[in-house]
């Protein structure tokens, strides 16, 4: 009798099932009432009474060990059978939560819309630039206060180096590569050392536009701004033109739109003026064309610039800068319709 528990003992070990058809023959074959076990047990009795504890214990470790390796085998078999790498399938799905584009991103693809409609095209440029492109080449006098250290953020070991203040670089380094007809927009990220508040920050970003060809004349430059104020805010949208000064611009101005809020009758948002300023802008100065390579006697230009922000805050009525960098998910949600 115990050769043959060795025997089965040694057997149960080998044992393998493919299906679930072959796990149950092996079952019925070691462990049903008819089982090779619960035949050993019946013949038990027949056990002489000095070997029945030896025995008994022999028949109980191989009962155990049967019992053990099948239910091993039904587990294996079921998680490489189910296909599903341990996923749970039967789960619900549950709603994916989309990304909304950020709100400064809606209104500068929207700015570049407008204008490439009007037949403008994207320029790039560095944020980290030099003097050159940011001030000398667009006429700023050496001790221009732009230049202070206050406003400016320079990169202490390189004078010359700093992080630009405006895009009006981008248009300097266009002009020195091209010869007109020059027709872009440059949108992108600028630097001021300011203090952060709800009103300033030390970047934000920017839209400008140039345009040089022969015969540009302040006209074109204030028709296309109507063009942009209207389309960017409502056909209602009337625009004013202040004269103002920039050192790259000759003449400049900044212009104003009718508040939006109030339609021109004047309300706390614009100060009871009826208007709200949303931009700068000008003819290009002959002496920004020269030192950008552009013979200043056969062409003329206009340039203009903008605040993302600032335009930002007029059509969704934004009363703090800082949101826009705070990645505050429930000020950004906001913004999904306008995706
Ligand atoms: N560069 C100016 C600024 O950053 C904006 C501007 C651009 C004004 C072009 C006039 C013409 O404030």
């Amino acid at each position: 009798m115990l050769a043959k528990i060795e025997q089965l003992l040694q057997e149960i070990d080998g044992l393998t099932a493919h299906s679930a058809e072959e796990l149950e023959a092996l079952r019925i074959k070691y462990l049903s009432k008819k089982g090779a076990i619960n035949e050993l047990m019946a013949d038990f009795r027949s056990v002489p009474a000095e070997q029945k504890k030896e025995v008994g214990m022999k028949l109980n470790e191989l009962k155990n060990k049967a019992q053990e390796r099948i239910a091993a085998l039904k587990e294996a078999f079921e998680s490489q059978d189910n296909g599903t790498d341990g996923l749970d399938l039967t789960r619900t799905a549950y709603p994916v939560e989309l990304g909304t584009r950020h709100p400064l991103s809606i209104v500068r693809n929207e700015i570049i819309n407008i204008f490439s409609r009007l037949g403008f095209t994207i320029a790039d440029g560095p944020e980290v630039e030099d003097d050159w492109h940011v001030f000398s080449s667009m006429n700023f006098p050496e001790d221009h206060p732009a230049r202070d250290m206050q406003d400016t953020f320079f990169i202490e070991s390189h004078p010359d180096i700093l992080l630009r203040t405006h895009t009006s670089s981008v248009q300097s380094r266009v002009m020195e590569v091209s010869q007109p007809p020059i027709r872009v927009i440059c949108p992108g990220r600028v630097y001021r050392n300011e203090a952060i508040s709800y009103r300033a920050h030390c970047f934000f970003h920017q839209v400008e536009g140039l345009y040089i060809d022969k015969n540009v004349s302040f006209t074109d430059l204030k028709q296309v701004l109507l063009q942009f104020a209207q389309e960017m805010f409502g056909p209602e949208t009337k625009i004013r033109l202040r004269p103002s000064y920039f050192p790259f611009t000759e003449p400049s101005a900044e212009m104003d739109i009718s508040c939006d809020i109030c339609g021109g009758k004047g309300c706390p948002f614009c100060k009871y003026t009826g208007w709200v300023e949303i931009l700068g802008c000008g003819m290009v100065d002959p002496a920004v064309l020269e030192a950008n390579g552009i013979d200043s006697k056969v062409y003329t230009g206009y340039a203009f610039g903008m605040g993302v922000e600032r335009i930002t805050n007029l059509k969704y009525k934004v009363k703090d800068l800082r949101m826009f960098s705070e990645n505050d998910t429930r000020f950004l949600k906001e913004f999904e319709a306008a995706n």
